[in-house]
């Protein structure tokens, strides 16, 4: 299980990306995409049962786990190498159903589960070479549709939810989808299937369709464990700064108050003792 963040009133949203089986991520720039898989790599790299494997064509994203333990290959920073991860990926898949094959097993139980996170795809799906973008689609289409019963799971994100990025086929194949802030109710549609995500304001805010659940969850996506410092974990934790930053002005007023209270508070002892004098 891993916590995607935290509701308004304070509680956990958490999801078993075992069961997911993949996540779509969708939100304009500075929406918290990388965030989003920040948190989630640092918490799937604490299980031992997960391999990470990481496409990161902006080459920067991900730069941070670069040497994290539970990376299976090194980051594939360009689409040559995020091609490549990507077959290889499909012929693990391969393998592992021939080896279920031979054994009669019908789902992955037990051995170690790959999860592929993909930031920024439409990199990929865009590709000005075409057959390069066909092979990319080509191949996220073949494992979200059959990675789950061998163990694969991909984590995609996308600054562009456009119909040619995040295609029908990827849409059935990624029944979990989450929409950070977008630019445009049409953008929500394509995500959610449902207006809302738009309106979202706050960085790491965040709307998400989570099966079996039928309702959007709402919700403040987690800082991983490394963020930012003073960056704020939650709504919670927002609204406790506010209130601290409020109160933080107030204190010079508060003073100033005092000030003139202990002024009133002289002058009437004054006043109380040349009244006492009077015979
Ligand atoms: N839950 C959160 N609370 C506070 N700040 C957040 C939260 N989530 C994200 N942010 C902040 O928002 C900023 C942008 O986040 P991030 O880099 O993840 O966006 P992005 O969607 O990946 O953008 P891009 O498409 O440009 O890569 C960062 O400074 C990050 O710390
Ligand atoms: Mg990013």
């Amino acid at each position: 299980m891993i916590t995607l963040g935290y509701t308004p009133e304070g509680a956990p949203v958490r999801a078993d990306l075992a069961r997911m089986p993949h996540l779509l991520i969708a939100g304009t720039t500075g929406s918290g995409k990388s965030t989003l898989l920040h948190s989630l790599i640092s918490q799937l790299g604490e299980c031992k049962s997960w391999g990470l494997l990481l496409i990161d064509p902006k080459r920067i994203e991900m730069l941070r786990w670069a040497h994290h333990p539970a990376l299976l290959a090194p980051i594939a920073q360009d689409d040559e190498a995020a091609l490549e991860m990507l077959a290889a990926l499909h012929d693990e898949m391969e393998r592992r159903y021939r080896a279920l094959a031979r054994i009669g097993a019908t789902g992955w139980q037990g051995g170690e589960r790959i999860c592929c996170v993909v930031d920024e795809w439409a990199l990929l799906a865009l590709h000005p070479d075409r057959e390069r973008r066909q092979e990319a689609m080509r191949l996220v289409a073949r494992l979200s549709a059959a990675g789950r019963a061998s163990g694969i799971h991909l984590v995609v994100a996308t600054q562009r939810p456009s119909a040619d990025v995040v295609t029908g086929l990827i849409k059935a194949n990624f029944p979990a989808r989450i929409s950070l802030a977008v630019a445009s109710a049409r953008d929500s549609r394509v995500i959610l299937d449902q207006v809302g995500a738009e309106s979202l304001s706050m960085p790491g805010e965040a709307l998400a369709l989570l099966p079996p659940s039928r309702e959007l969850a709402r919700f403040r996506v987690v800082l991983p464990p490394d963020g930012e410092p003073g960056a704020r974990r939650s709504w919670r934790g927002w609204r406790a700064r506010q209130i601290g930053a409020w109160a933080a002005s107030a204190v010079p007023m508060i003073a100033w108050l005092g000030a003139l209270a202990a002024m009133w508070l002289g002058a009437l002892i004054i006043v109380a003792q040349f009244s006492s004098l009077e015979p």
